[in-house]
């Protein structure tokens, strides 16, 4: 059968610190400079999300990007736009939310969830127009 990717992207703002409470705060400015501002600091995030399958005989979907989108919605966007990433969101409690922790986190709440016969194939998160990170479960 043939694998054919489809995706859906979806974009959300989000604030967020770096900071890594195992460390000094003088490690933490060190490492993180600006990012680990007291205050908190927003982004735009992009996410892509990719699953992979063969298109249905009935309807030549991959996945319905409908209900895909739904699935989005309802396990990511509902709890992370408008939401601080250190503070306000659960599954993001005790991660340390850099791009790359964020977009695992993300898949663990997508994997398991894509309608139909499709497979969660690639997440990719972009914190800033230029600076983004792709996880593909493992
Ligand atoms: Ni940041």
């Amino acid at each position: 059968m043939p694998t054919v990717y489809a995706t859906r992207k979806a974009h959300f703002n989000a604030a967020h610190r770096l900071h890594n409470p195992a460390k000094s705060d003088e490690w933490n400015r060190e490492a993180f400079g600006k990012c680990n501002s007291p205050h908190f600091h927003g982004h735009n995030y992009h996410l892509e999300v990719t699953v992979a399958g063969a298109p249905s005989a009935e309807r030549g979907y991959v996945v319905d990007l409908g209900d895909l989108k739904g699935v989005i919605q309802e396990r990511v966007l509902e709890k992370v736009d408008h939401q601080n990433l250190n503070e306000t969101v659960g599954f993001m409690d005790g991660v340390l939310p850099s791009t790359e922790n964020f977009a695992m986190a993300i898949w663990d709440q997508l994997d398991g969830h894509v309608p139909g016969e499709a497979q969660l194939h690639r997440v990719r998160l972009y914190e800033t127009e230029r600076n983004f990170v792709d996880y593909y479960g493992e």
